[in-house]
């Protein structure tokens, strides 16, 4: 089969691999029909993410066909379409009974904070990802559910992690209604993050970029007021202007660790790799949000960060909440949303590219051009 294949930071080509065979009773191989790229993928992609190992399939967005089961599996069948959620988990642990399926404890021996991410380096459990013909599904009957009649697959791939993240993200926000809601990033996550936010009753939305096609979009898509970030003298500052001085009841980051907006920060990050990640976004967002108020962090950071303004957030009383989103924990409520035609997801979707020219999706993703938003790979 073919599948994209990780050779270094910034080198991914698509090469022959064996298909996936069934290695316990439970997995399932999935046909992949749709994957996208996430901007997670590109932390991978720029070799932010340790142990990313030369060799590997990425994507942990996608939709496919079942092509075989494992004895043991009971939910599915040869030939069921499914929608497999990014995250892999039992079912069953401590953590999963709770709802904290991106918490797993039984399926990463490589790391207790998190569990398994579909082609999200080893320390993330190892998996191979979808982006590609074929991937294997493993604990198939907990994580995969067969697509709803009536959902379009562009919307049924994004239910498996964007759409889900971002709607996640504002469930995090505690949103009351009326709330001012600051999303920092106008990647897919913040224009979900954005949208969702009205749907929980926000009262105003301001998203925060610097890349103004994206800002146009938050605009038309989620609805949203927006601030370039590079257009202001001070981002902060002219957020506390536009919130009465006091700042937003809640504010969402949906960056991470590869935040631009600060030189310093992103020599001594990307380019000297003496801290995990810049944690611009993260620091906007505490200075930002008004004292007493609630951050939700969706972007991803690496387990290590300096220079983090914890002394603020402490003395301004914020709750801080975040985690990698349980995808499927989503869905419920996601699919009322669009099947009641409240959010068409597919909306953000920019660029489609053809597997074996996925090389040119991440470089297309990763320097932002072309206004690409979301990219799907196809394999038909
Ligand atoms: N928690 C989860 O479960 C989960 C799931 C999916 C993605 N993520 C993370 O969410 C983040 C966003 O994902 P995405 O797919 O939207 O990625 P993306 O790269 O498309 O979007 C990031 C956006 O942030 C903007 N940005 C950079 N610096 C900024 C700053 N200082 N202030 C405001 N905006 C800034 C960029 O211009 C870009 O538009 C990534 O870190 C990704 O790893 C987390
Ligand atoms: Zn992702
Ligand atoms: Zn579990």
């Amino acid at each position: 089969m073919k599948a994209m294949v990780y050779r270094g930071p910034y080198k991914v080509r698509v090469e022959e691999k064996d298909i996936p065979k069934i290695e316990h009773p439970n997995d399932a191989i999935v046909r992949v029909t749709r994957a996208a790229i996430c901007g997670s993928d590109l932390h991978l992609y720029h070799g932010m993410m340790p142990d990313t190992r030369v060799g590997t399939t990425f994507g942990h967005e996608f939709i496919g066909v079942v092509h075989e089961v494992g004895p043991s599996v009971e939910n599915l069948k040869a030939g069921d379409r499914v929608m497999v959620p990014f995250n892999i988990y039992c079912g069953t642990c401590y953590f999963c009974r709770k709802g904290l399926y991106s918490n797993c404890h039984n399926v990463n021996p490589n790391a207790t904070a998190v569990g398994g991410i579909y082609g999200y380096s080893h320390t993330c459990g190892g998996y191979d990802g979808g982006q590609a013909e074929f991937v294997r599904v493993p604990l198939a009957d907990v994580g995969p559910s067969i697509i709803p009649e009536g959902l379009h697959d562009d919307d049924a791939l994004l239910m498996t992690d964007a759409l889900a993240t971002g709607y996640f993200g504002a469930q995090l926000g505690d949103i009351e209604e009326g709330d001012t809601v600051v999303v920092f990033g106008a990647g897919p996550v913040g224009q979900f993050a954005a949208r969702s936010a009205w749907l929980m009753g926000a009262g105003r939305v301001i998203v925060v970029d610097h890349l103004d096609y994206r800002l146009d979009k938050a605009r038309e898509f989620a609805f949203a007021e927006t601030i370039s970030f590079t257009e202001v003298d001070d981002i902060v500052l002219e957020l506390k202007k536009q919130t009465d001085w006091l700042g937003a009841d809640v504010v969402i980051d949906a960056v991470g660790a590869e935040a631009d907006g600060n030189l310093v920060q992103h020599i001594t990050s990307a380019k000297l790799k003496l801290q995990g990640g810049s944690p611009v976004a993260l620091n906007w967002a505490i200075d930002s949000v008004r004292k007493g108020g609630t951050i939700s962090v969706m972007g991803a950071y690496g387990p290590l960060f300096s220079a983090v303004k914890f002394g603020d957030a402490m003395n301004k009383g914020l709750t801080i909440r975040t985690n990698q989103a349980p995808a499927k924990r989503q869905w419920p409520r996601l699919l009322e949303h669009i099947q009641a035609g409240r959010l068409t997801p597919r909306d953000i979707i920019t660029h489609r590219i053809p597997l074996e020219h996925i090389a040119e999706g991440y470089h297309l993703f990763s320097a932002k051009l072309d206004n690409c938003i979301k990219t799907v790979i196809t394999t038909d």
